[in-house]
């Protein structure tokens, strides 16, 4: 494997539309190094001994919660997690004053996932801990839009060449701007396919294909890439029903026939099963969908190393 000769020079990863493709490209390196580590029975590095993570999730989560978890613990930082319902932010605390006191108590890395576009880069423009933009409302997800590029290079070895689809809710989807980010700077041809309410034609200026039919692209993709419907951040005039949803843009058993044998099926839950994908699609052997929460892991570790002040890419 080669490695690019410039050197990591970021605390903080707030977006994906910042980075350089050198600097996607680095990342995705270093978790393929960090990958290794997730495959030995000892499962640890001493890379972040000494330092401290805070998780402070002021939305839900499952995957990206546990996997920066997991990933602080695997390069032996010490970790804490904090919800918003169990902060003082119910006592009316604001945003900055209580992560201003999670620094005064030694925290060096503050993962942040926020219902408002720009709460990471508020902080990050505040504060000397490293912040890591684990989802802020519906600007970006840096860190899935890495996931899922690491799960398509394992699969495909490049982006050359490559058809991406990338069907749903794409104007309030902070994974759908931090794919398009990710896979455009990396050379793959992105495509955005949903209704014109939610795929609006202004995508086509960031390089995209936009269409509003499915059915007519499904066959040329080399990877498909389902949303989910957020019903937390949308109002209802965007489509008719759910149902008219699935009927038009589902991934349906009859829709995944059209797609090539070797097309990834790719979601990046939670999956709203029979709405954006049927179930059995979801459970099928093109589907990758719990590859990508696996790489998580590999690549959280890969942004806290480097963000850490890491230079190399190589896991010890
Ligand atoms: N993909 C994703 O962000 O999932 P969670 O909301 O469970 O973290």
């Amino acid at each position: 494997m080669s490695f690019p000769t410039r050197e990591w020079n970021r605390r903080h990863l707030l977006s994906l539309d910042e980075l350089e493709a050198w600097e996607i490209e680095f990342i995705l390196n270093a978790a393929a190094a960090f990958k290794t580590v997730g495959e030995r029975d000892l499962k640890k590095v001493p890379s972040l001994r000494g330092r401290t993570l805070i998780n402070f999730f002021i939305e839900p989560s499952t995957r990206t919660r546990v996997s920066f978890e997991l990933a602080a613990l695997r390069l032996s930082a010490d970790v804490i997690n904090m919800s918003a319902t169990a902060s003082s932010l119910q006592k009316g605390e604001t945003l900055i004053d209580t992560a201003k006191n999670l620094q005064a108590l030694h925290a060096d890395i503050i993962v942040l996932r926020h219902s408002a576009a720009g709460a990471c880069k508020f902080l990050a423009d505040r504060l000397e801990a490293s912040i890591i933009n684990a989802g802020d409302g519906a600007h970006e997800h840096p860190t899935q839009g890495l996931l899922d590029a690491f799960t398509i290079r394992e699969h495909f070895g490049s982006f050359k060449n490559l058809k991406i689809g990338i069907v749903g809710d794409i104007l309030f989807s902070r994974v759908a701007r931090s794919n398009l980010h990710a896979l455009l700077k990396l050379g793959a041809e992105v495509h955005l396919i949903g209704p014109s309410t939610l795929v609006p034609k202004l995508f086509e200026q960031l390089g995209a294909y936009v269409h509003h039919h499915l059915d007519p692209i499904l066959p040329h993709l080399d990877v498909i890439n389902l949303l989910r419907i957020q019903h937390e951040r949308q109002r209802k005039e965007y489509f008719p029903s759910t149902g008219e949803y699935t009927a038009l843009f589902g991934l349906t058993k009859e829709r995944a026939r059209a797609l090539k044998p070797n097309c990834l099926i790719m979601h990046p839950g939670p999956i709203n099963r029979g709405v954006e994908i049927d179930s059995d699609v979801a459970n099928s052997s093109q589907s990758v969908i719990l590859e990508q929460v696996t790489h998580g892991i590999a690549v959280r570790m890969a942004v806290l190393y480097l963000c850490s002040g890491g230079k190399t890419p190589a896991a010890q």
